[in-house]
């Protein structure tokens, strides 16, 4: 089966093969989707094959607006509407309880499901075009980097999948962010393009569930069940060096053997001349480096480097999110200089 690589402007037959229950590539502004008509169990049991993707681990819904949310949720908090006109179209997920219509096969049999209002352009037209909610995981395999181009999608489905809309490079670059709103205070499940100070101005206090920044040990149970699995990885192994740019530069440079990868701030890029390299953007800029996060992770698996290191932001704004997804790649493997 070959993929069939759609323009922007072919909205309309990306929409035509999601309600025939095609899978279909869609680009957001986080990272791209591997879409399926979200009230088509049979359709989306096939993205769960295409990813190699464990059967436990639900898929959000795509729509449109807030006012889709009555369809497929009930005892909707007054704070879910809050968070849509805060941050709605735009990188922010929310756990909320579910009604019967929705398949089993998105929740994986949870009595809740994620819903996600994305603001990608090209997404939108596809979703209104769709006249469906589209479930969709980030479109990588299973375990991988998720894709932030359309070339980055095709690495890990052509010929998996039916069609790829390619509406150019993401402009978050990280996973939205996912806030359960089934519990008292509301809880962060996963950081991403809307920060925890953003979700705090409007709810409050907000818990951040412990998968969030260490490894769960055997037996525990994190809310979010993708949060469990080793992610984001490049074959090589990566080692996080946290602390301040100058002192993890230092460091990496003092341990790195020669043909190692190294993932690290613009500013820092000399101190590693035997090294294979690759930047993310300046030490404050963690927008620029959440753009630049998995395809640096991704670059890694084009090389022969046995080893990564990388540097790492501190957990403030979006860097939260980008250290996430570092210390997730490395397995938690972590040194703080
Ligand atoms: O930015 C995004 O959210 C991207 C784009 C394509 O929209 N999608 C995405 O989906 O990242 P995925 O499947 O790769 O990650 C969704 C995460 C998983 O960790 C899953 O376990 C969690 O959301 N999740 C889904 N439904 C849930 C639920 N009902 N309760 C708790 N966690 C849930
Ligand atoms: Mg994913």
């Amino acid at each position: 089966m070959n993929t069939l690589h759609l323009s922007r402007e072919e909205t309309a037959r990306a929409a035509e093969l999601l309600r025939q229950g095609g899978l279909v590539g869609i680009p957001t502004e986080t990272v791209y989707g591997l879409g399926a008509n979200g009230l088509d169990g049979e359709a989306v049991s096939r993205i769960f094959a295409a990813k190699g993707r464990p059967q436990d681990n639900p898929l959000i819904l795509h729509i449109p607006g807030p006012e889709w949310l009555e369809r497929y949720c009930q005892n909707i908090p007054q704070t879910a509407y809050r968070l849509a006109e805060a941050f709605w179209p735009g990188p922010l997920t929310m756990i909320l309880p579910r009604k019967s219509m929705v398949p089993d096969a998105v929740t994986a049999g949870l009595d809740t499901v994620g819903m996600r209002c994305p603001s990608h352009p090209v997404c939108r037209a596809i979703l209104l075009a769709a006249d469906v909610p589209v479930a969709a995981p980030s479109g990588n395999t299973s375990g991988r980097p998720s894709p932030t181009t359309a070339a980055d999608m095709a690495e890990d489905m052509d010929g998996k999948i039916d069609a790829i809309v390619d509406g150019g490079p993401c402009s978050v670059g990280v996973e939205s962010t996912i806030v359960d709103l089934t519990c008292t205070p509301p809880r962060l499940l996963r950081p991403g393009g809307v920060t925890l100070e953003q979700l705090e101005q409007v709810l409050g206090q907000v818990a951040v569930d412990p998968a969030v920044t260490r490894l769960m040990g055997a037996g525990e149970r994190p809310r979010a069940p993708g949060m469990k699995y080793r992610h984001y990885a490049p074959k090589a192994p990566v080692t996080v060096v946290a602390g301040a740019g100058e002192t993890s530069a230092a460091y990496i440079a003092a341990h790195a053997a020669p043909g190692d990868g190294v993932i690290c701030f613009d500013e820092f890029a000399s101190q590693f001349p035997q090294q294979v390299v690759r930047t993310v953007g300046p030490a404050r800029d963690t927008e620029e480096q959440a753009r630049h996060i998995f395809q640096a992770l991704r670059a890694f698996d084009h090389t022969q480097v046995t080893a990564i290191w990388a540097q790492c932001p501190d957990s403030r704004g979006l860097g939260l999110a980008v250290a996430n997804r570092l210390n997730k790649a490395a397995g938690f493997q972590i040194i703080s200089v």
